[in-house]
């Protein structure tokens, strides 16, 4: 029988919360999670910001968000055309999310615009391979995600999925650069990279 422990509900969006965790300022009271899904993230966002909302186009995965918290502001709605105000959040976070949106740069312009002063937009997203570094980065998280499987198992989310992600690490990358001056960009093996922008107090 594999080492599994029953307690931790493990998968590849759910190893990199913390990525998104350590990236949030000391002063934070309000967070957005973008693609929130199963609502695990803003589950997680609200043990530490008072003011979580948790936002998801599909209405029936939103239903089991519900459960995970009942004091997070879950919504149905599509991120590009909701109308949160500008600068309405001091931590805009989203997990396995922004290849479900076709335009990365419009995508990443409009997150920004999103985040109040002083906050931070803390993305960990999918991309697709395509370089000879990719495959490394690959048969590095193969290996590290059967290790992960022996001990936790994979918990399985019941939110939309894409397939192939429509852009590669590259053009992520590019589209990071051009739209978030100074954006910390990380390569993560188990298919994923992360991007970090602190927006300036002003
Ligand atoms: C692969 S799931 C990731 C869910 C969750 N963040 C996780 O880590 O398990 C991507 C989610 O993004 C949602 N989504 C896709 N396009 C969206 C949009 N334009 N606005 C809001 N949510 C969107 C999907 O409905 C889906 O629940």
């Amino acid at each position: 029988m594999p080492d599994q422990d029953p307690i931790v509900r493990w998968n590849n969006n759910i190893h990199y919360h913390q990525v998104i965790l350590d990236a949030i300022p000391e002063s934070a009271r309000t967070a957005l999670d973008v693609g929130t899904g199963n609502g695990l993230l803003a589950a997680d966002l609200h043990k530490c910001i008072p003011d979580v909302t948790g936002l998801d186009a599909d209405a029936d995965v939103l239903e089991s968000a519900r459960h995970e918290d009942g004091d997070v502001n879950w919504i149905v709605g599509d991120v590009l055309t909701y109308p949160f105000e500008p600068a309405s959040f001091d931590v805009v976070a989203s997990v396995a999310t922004l290849h479900h949106l076709p335009d990365i740069t419009q995508t990443l312009t409009h997150l920004a615009d999103l985040v109040a002063p002083g906050g931070v937009l803390a993305v960990v997203g999918l991309a697709r391979s395509t370089r000879p570094s990719d495959a490394l980065y690959d048969l590095a998280g193969f290996l590290q995600q059967q290790r992960y499987k022996r001990r936790h198992g994979i918990w399985a989310h019941s939110a939309p999925i894409v397939w192939p992600p429509p852009h590669s690490y590259s053009e992520v990358r590019r589209a990071a650069v051009q739209a978030l001056p100074g954006v910390q960009w990380r390569r993560l093996t188990m298919w994923r990279y992360a991007l970090v922008w602190n927006k300036a107090v002003i």
